[in-house]
């Protein structure tokens, strides 16, 4: 085992030494650790250090204890570089928009469907959610369709998202929510309401294609800063931009961003906080994957600030639906104002649909969608992860605790939206890398999702995907 200075106690070395071990993929997803025994004998340290250490990767996610049989490699964390090609920081340019996310968004595929999935039994949550919809519409009251909701929201609604919040260890009032139409226009909100035509937004590269489009149609500029596949936003990389240019905003997503489904330490969330309040820029925090983790829920940046400079957006998209077109902002000290920007773009949100949805939590029936929404997540992650595997050709691959898609890294010279269009006479609508960057880098690489059951059709198209990708 390697020295001291990997942690200060016997089972933080072990642990690391066990996590580069999995990282530089000395076990492969699905094989056996050494045995309790063999790690005492091998780094001479006792049943309970090595214990220790196992027990702490398996609370990650990494591993899986299997009665009578040992530690599995269940994740094939990925070493925490940033990705390849992004090293300079280019200055602010005005965001635009490419025609291949236009096409995209056309094929309704914003999520890249491979191929376009069959209609097949819903699941127990959206049985149950459509249930709790339809029997707040049968209950609506009498006059109800005759008037629009308050512009905030409804207050059952917002108070049972609040006590949700709250179970994750955000102690968020009802009162500090206000619904949107889902978290592309919480987004729109949060950057209409503390950005000025012209200003310089500072955002994650790679990092939500959405983004830009929102950064474009607002006559925003865009300033990249690298984020790195596990880690997240490159703090130092965003000090030095701040240093650089005045930037108004900063949207990051610290809980599983997309594409890589990166997870930003304490230490980056505090050192976020203290450089928005240096540089007095608003902290935009999309929280939209956060109810997607393998295993505890982290609270949202949002929980660590005392000065109200972070407004948090989020929606129902990923965790239950994307048709319900309902989120929520936690707009901090621009709470009035989103409100006010509220009305003006949506007059108010659906009241029975709000109701349904509230009950939907209220009775139990969200946090046990969740409970097995987060396992068979789990579990098509990890067969994408042994798939890919087989694949030649690629370089790294990222290994999320959450979200909904990796990232995948192949060789320097890989063009993958020379790929797009013959995957699409497939039926295969892929996400190439420069959709995520504002200055079209990231051409070798590709967002895969891990959102859709692992049917035979899924496996197919995957393998003629690597096919054309000459990874097969
Ligand atoms: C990171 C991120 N933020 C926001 C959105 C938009 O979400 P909604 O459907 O709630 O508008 C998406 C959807 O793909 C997303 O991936």
């Amino acid at each position: 085992m390697s020295n001291r200075r990997e942690g200060a106690y016997r089972y933080q070395q072990l642990e690391n030494w066990l996590l580069k071990g999995i990282q530089q993929q000395r076990w492969q997803l699905g094989e056996r650790l050494p045995s309790i025994r063999d790690l005492c004998r091998q780094h001479g340290v006792a049943k309970i250090t090595v214990q220790h250490a196992l027990q702490r990767l398996e609370a990650q996610g990494l591993l899986e204890a299997r009665p009578k049989s040992g530690y599995f490699v269940t994740l094939q964390a990925a070493a925490d570089e940033p990705p390849a090609t992004q090293s300079v920081i280019e200055a602010p340019r005005p965001a635009s928009v490419s025609e291949m996310l236009q096409d995209i968004m056309r094929r309704s595929a914003a999520f890249d469907i491979l191929p376009a999935l069959q209609a097949g039994d819903l699941p127990p949550g959206i049985v149950s959610l459509n249930r709790s919809v339809g029997r707040a519409l049968r209950r609506q009251r009498g006059n109800d369709f005759q008037y629009y909701d308050a512009p905030a929201g409804d207050d059952g609604l917002r108070e049972q998202l609040a006590r949700h919040q709250q179970r994750r260890g955000w102690p968020v009032s009802a009162a500090e929510l206000c619904m949107t139409s889902g978290c592309q226009h919480s987004l729109f909100l949060a950057l209409q309401a503390c950005c000025r035509p012209g200003d310089v937004v500072a955002v994650e590269s790679p990092g939500f294609y959405g983004v830009l489009q929102l950064l474009h149609q607002l006559g925003l500029q865009v300033v990249e800063v690298p984020s790195a596949l596990s880690s997240g936003l490159d703090c130092d990389a965003l000090e030095q931009v701040l240093q650089r240019w005045k930037v108004s905003a900063c949207i990051v997503s610290p809980a599983f961003s997309t594409p890589a489904g990166a997870l930003l330490p304490e230490a980056s969330r505090q050192r976020l906080l203290a450089l928005a309040e240096a540089y007095d820029l608003a902290l935009i925090e999309d929280d939209i994957y956060a109810d997607t983790a393998f295993t505890a829920v982290p609270p949202p940046l949002k929980a660590l600030d005392r000065t109200g400079r972070v407004i948090l957006c989020s929606s129902f998209s990923k965790s239950l639906s994307r048709d319900l077109r309902l989120g929520w902002i936690a707009g901090g000290r621009w709470h009035e104002r989103i409100i006010q920007l509220k009305l003006v773009t949506q007059l108010a949100s659906s009241r029975f649909l709000q109701r349904g949805v509230a009950d939907f939590i209220r009775d139990g029936s969200f946090a046990a969608h969740l409970r097995r929404q987060r396992q068979q997540l789990r579990s098509q992650r990890d067969q994408l992860l042994a798939l890919l595997r087989g694949w030649s050709g690629v370089v790294r691959v990222s290994a999320p605790l959450g979200g909904l898609a990796l990232w995948l890294e192949l060789a320097p010279g890989t063009d993958v939206s020379a790929t797009y269009g013959r995957a699409l006479d497939q039926g295969i609508v892929i996400t190439p890398g420069p959709l995520f960057s504002a200055s079209g880098q990231y051409a070798h690489c590709l967002r895969i999702s891990f959102a859709h059951p692992w049917t035979d059709a899924r496996i197919r198209a995957l393998n003629s995907l690597g096919q054309l990708l000459g990874c097969r």
